[in-house]
């Protein structure tokens, strides 16, 4: 186990590593500081009983997403050390059973299938940055004027001030490619140095907005009560009566999952780049806290409190329940359009979910990416035109069919389904089939701090139980009513359907992949068994 073992390589294929330990941590915290942290959160946080949200969200942190996160960065470095780069072919070097290998291919399938999406709505943030710079949505000036400027925009419902969705796909495409030549620069080249300078300079932006929106005091002076401190006690006032109601168990697990992007396969796939002996423990923790930073003090700091100042508290509870992008793209907009300065904040602020949206999306397409490399043999500016093409077709359904409800269905399988499922699968592997003594050294194989023994059990018995229980609560409460689309407007479903066929046909896909690849013994990694 310690000795890397003799490997038939193929003549493509040549082993990439991260030139430094902190741009591993970076590219791991920028995968994990998103969308998610500046919208997603705040919103839950705040229909999940403010303050009294922090209790299983801290629970769920330290009981799922850190064991999980720890597992996968020792999964990754393991698959590594094996010559594999993605959750199929480090599975099959974990697990003697010729079936683990399709079982990881979990791994590749979800982040693709987020990908497909997440980049979509990583394009509006662009758009937004742009807008706001030009003053295009200057004249939208309440609620229901900016939420038409965007539908219009998103092809949803038109006012007229897009004809159509050419703007959008413009968007889509620039964003598109900018992943794609950030990933076919490489490990080093690509995605470290990208990390190395996007998330430390999202994180000033935030700060930024943080100080700028601190700075305001009482906005409007008929109402002194709505200031930013009371919209922090409007977010932060903990309702401990909500933690009798198993959702909110719910939305923390799956806030964690999320944010901190474990049960995806990205993060295996970037501590496969890693040296045997590189340190995982400190180095996950670190990306992990990072990650906390950005979500907890930065993104519960912005929207809620201004939104707060800016509508009080009755509009903002309208507004919270209105979801994360509602605030994001509507409410967001028209704070700072009464601003002084507010066309270049609204930049700022569009800038800070874009990047903070790239270091995440990119992290999504290299286990794809690795997966041609892997199975196929291929080189990287290959691997990448092959994912590249396919990605533009399978996104369709995303970009047209967005008022169908096409973004909600990829989400539910490849955002939720397979992510819940796949960390489940991944700490089960790992603590009963690789064992835990075993996985025990392996995850202080090189190690710079050590776990408390504590860990053995979290990781063996309480993480897969508590990931066991929000699959089977969600099962019970939503699943058959999500895949029997009851309550679904009938024009829809074809849509929703055709949605559905085709991220079936990506699963097929990659289960045909590494069959022919097996049968062709064209490559190792997933060919050892
Ligand atoms: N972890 C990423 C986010 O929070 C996916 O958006």
């Amino acid at each position: 186990m310690t000795k890397r073992p003799a490997q038939r390589t193929h003549p493509a294929w040549t082993p990439e590593r991260w030139g430094s330990k902190l741009g591993i941590i970076l590219a791991v915290a920028g995968s994990a500081v998103g969308l998610g942290n500046f919208l997603r959160f705040p919103v839950q946080a705040a229909q999940h009983g403010g303050g009294a949200f922090m209790i299983p969200y801290v629970i769920a942190l330290l009981l799922i997403g850190i064991p999980l996160s720890i597992v996968e960065w020792t999964i990754g470095r393991f698959g590594g050390a094996h010559g594999h780069n993605t959750t199929a072919g480090a599975f099959s070097a974990m697990w003697p059973w010729r079936g683990a290998k399709y079982l990881g291919l979990l791994g590749v399938f979800g982040p693709w299938v987020i990908f497909l999406y997440y980049t979509y709505v990583e394009s509006w943030t662009l758009a937004f940055s742009y807008f706001s710079l030009a003053g295009l949505y200057d004249r939208a000036t309440d609620q229901a004027s900016m939420s038409a400027f965007l539908k219009s925009f998103q092809g949803v419902a038109s006012n007229g001030t897009f004809a159509n969705l050419g703007t959008a796909v413009f968007f889509f495409l620039i964003t598109f490619a900018l992943n794609l030549l950030v990933v076919a620069g490489g490990i080093r080249k690509g995605i470290e140095c990208v990390s190395k300078v996007f998330l430390p300079m999202l994180l000033f932006f935030a700060a930024l907005l943080v100080a700028r929106i601190f700075w305001l005091g009482a906005p409007d002076p008929a109402h002194p009560d709505w200031n930013v401190v009371n919209g922090l006690g409007y977010l932060w006032n903990p309702d401990f009566s909500v933690l009798r109601e198993s959702t909110v168990w719910l939305a923390a697990a799956g806030q964690i999952l999320f944010t901190l992007s474990v049960g995806i396969g990205a993060i295996v796939t970037y501590a496969s780049y890693l040296h045997r002996d590189d340190d995982v423990v400190l180095s996950s923790c670190t990306a992990v806290g990072m990650n906390e930073l950005a979500e907890v003090i930065l993104g519960g700091s912005l929207v809620i409190p201004v939104a707060f100042a800016f509508f009080g508290p009755q509009e903002m509870t309208a507004i919270a329940r209105g979801g994360a992008f509602n605030l994001g793209f509507v409410t967001m907009p028209l704070i700072f359009g009464r601003l002084s300065w507010g066309h270049l904040f609204g930049c700022v602020w569009f800038l800070l979910l874009f990047l903070a949206g790239l270091t995440s999306s990119i992290s999504l397409a290299q286990p794809v990416v690795a997966f041609f490399q892997n199975v196929y043999g291929w080189t990287r500016a290959k691997a990448v035109t092959v994912f590249g093409l396919l990605s533009v077709l399978l996104s369709q359904p995303a970009i047209w069919w967005l008022g169908r409800g096409a973004v909600d269905e990829m989400d539910f399988w490849g955002g939720t389904v397979a992510l819940v499922l796949f960390g489940m699968l991944e700490i089960l592997v790992f603590g009963w089939v690789f064992g835990m003594e075993r996985g025990w050294r392996e995850i202080h194989h090189g190690a710079e701090i050590r776990l408390p023994p504590i860990f053995k059990v979290i990781i063996r018995y309480v993480t897969p139980a508590y990931l066991l229980f929000v699959l089977g609560f969600w099962v019970y409460d939503h699943a058959k009513t999500t895949v029997s689309m009851v309550g679904v407007d009938p024009a829809n479903r074809p849509y929703l359907l055709a949605t559905r066929g085709l991220l079936a046909a990506l699963l097929l896909g990659l289960v045909l992949s590494v069959r022919m690849a097996v049968r062709r013994r064209r490559h190792i990694p997933e060919l050892e068994r």
